[in-house]
């Protein structure tokens, strides 16, 4: 197993040329800092990444795309629209040129999505609507979330499955082609699974209309009509109404990747729990189906401005300036949930150092997520003292000014935003607080320790000494 996976970081390495790491410890540990200062640049967004990727290799002609986040979630998809047969290349750090060589065709091996439940399911969508056979696979993590959200639509849509659908898990196969547009009534707000129908939609026959009960995040439909795709959106209750025409050949195009709000969100959170911190991240998209969190901080009382707002990659974006704050618990509206699903781990964090209770409910698709968040959250706070109470929706935590007393190591399931909840928690800890499988944070914040310890922060790799 060893061999293969050293086997599979050269394969990686040659290819693409990005991957510098080669091994990395067991734990890293964050202590207690004076204050977190400095200006420093978010990651490329993750959702948007993998989307150019992908509607890249789908499309005919060039797509050249910059500031694409060089995360192993990312990579492995870069990787399998190789396998795929569109034409990838790195041609310099963040950029990326990226050509479908008409359609997509079968690979030759598994396609590993590594732990990203975005790469497989928007594959999966994205290859079914050609004649073709793939099989998907993911790390120990993947192997764990629900895929029926998006086999199933794609099946009444005509695509055929081999595997176990009473597991409901992945590695499956996927035998597409020949496909009909269908219209689905969603009964959870997710981004992933309207992109999976819609991709599969642009090479059926017939419409494909996909009815949302909220609004998820809309990347998929911004980014398809970058690529010339025709779509047309409705407002329908809370939601959205989108319907796509089949038969559709996307156009390769110019792609500019804003900075991650989801990864802007780390060293802000350490700003506003560090005393004496001041930290501005630039470029953060503020699409507002990603910017929940920023609101709910507001709410708080986070002293959190945005300036230089403008238009970059078709996504407004802005400087974000966090300053440490005396925040106060509140009940965040669960219609807002959709709008920061990712970000409920370090909003917890944060919450623990809020005067009174931060409720947190509706939110029951945190538990399919890298890892069921609400237990890992609920854990690791309680490890590190503080209080919390666990529902089966949702969770509370009931926090008090000043540094909560962290002296735990915490288990993270392979899950990175669990891992840099926790590192940010330690920088504001009584106590050092140490986290499993820190490489996983690779997935979607290369460079994540060193931004951090350049702002003044203190994780190391090891326990606690
Ligand atoms: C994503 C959508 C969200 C989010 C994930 C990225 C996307 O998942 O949690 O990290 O890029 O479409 P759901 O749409 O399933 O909620």
């Amino acid at each position: 197993a060893v061999k293969s996976l050293l086997f599979r970081a050269c394969a990686a390495l040659l290819t693409f040329g990005a991957c510098t790491r080669v091994s990395t410890p067991q734990t890293f540990t964050a202590s207690r800092v004076s204050g977190l200062r400095g200006v420093v640049r978010a990651p490329g967004d993750k959702s948007m990444s993998h989307r150019a990727l992908i509607f890249g290799g789908m499309a005919e002609g060039v797509t050249e795309i910059e500031g694409l986040l060089e995360g192993d979630d990312i990579l492995a998809t870069g990787r399998a629209m190789q396998a795929l047969g569109a034409s990838v290349e790195r041609i310099g750090e963040g950029r990326w040129r990226v050509e479908g060589r008409g359609p997509l065709r079968s690979p030759d091996g598994v396609i590993d999505c590594g732990n990203a439940g975005t790469g497989v399911r928007l594959l999966m969508g994205a290859v079914a609507g050609y004649e073709l056979t793939a099989t998907f696979d993911g790390d120990a993590s993947l192997r764990k979330r629900p895929m029926k959200r998006v086999t199933g639509p794609l099946a009444e849509m005509g695509a055929r499955f081999d595997w176990n659908a009473a597991e409901d898990r992945v590695p499956l196969t996927l035998h597409g082609g020949g496909l009909k547009g269908v219209t689905f009534v969603q009964s959870v707000a997710s981004a992933q699974i309207k992109s999976a129908i819609l991709l599969a939609g642009l090479n059926a026959t017939g419409e494909t209309v996909v009815v949302e009960p909220e609004k998820s995040r809309d990347h998929t439909e911004r980014m398809l009509r970058a690529f010339g795709a025709e779509l047309e959106v409705t407002e329908e209750g809370a939601g959205w109404r989108i319907r796509l025409p089949g038969g559709q050949r996307l156009k390769g195009t110019h792609v500019a990747v804003p900075g991650d709000p989801s990864s802007a969100a780390f060293p802000l959170a350490a700003a506003l729990v560090v005393p004496g911190s001041e930290v501005t991240v630039e470029g953060v998209m503020l699409n507002p189906l990603r910017t929940g969190l920023f609101q709910t901080w507001l709410d708080m009382g986070a002293d959190l401005t945005i300036t230089n707002r403008r238009m970059a990659g078709g996504e407004e974006v802005g400087d974000v300036t966090a300053r440490h704050s005396a925040l106060t618990g509140i009940v965040v509206p669960e219609d807002r949930a959709a709008s920061m699903i990712d970000e409920y781990p370090i909003l917890a964090a944060t919450a623990a150092f809020a005067e009174g209770r931060t409720v947190m409910r509706g939110v029951g698709e945190m538990r399919v997520k890298e890892s069921d968040r609400i237990a890992l959250m609920v854990a690791g706070l309680s490890a590190c003292g503080v209080q919390v109470e666990e529902e089966p929706e949702g969770f509370i935590v009931t926090g008090a000014p000043g540094p909560v007393k962290g002296g735990a190591t915490v288990d993270t399931a392979h899950d990175h935003r669990i891992a840099m909840s926790h590192l940010v928690l330690g920088l504001a800890a009584e106590q050092p607080v140490s986290v499993h499988d820190p490489e996983m944070i690779a997935t979607s914040f290369p460079g994540f320790v060193e931004m951090m310890n350049g702002l003044g922060g203190n994780i190391v790799a090891g326990d606690a000494a």
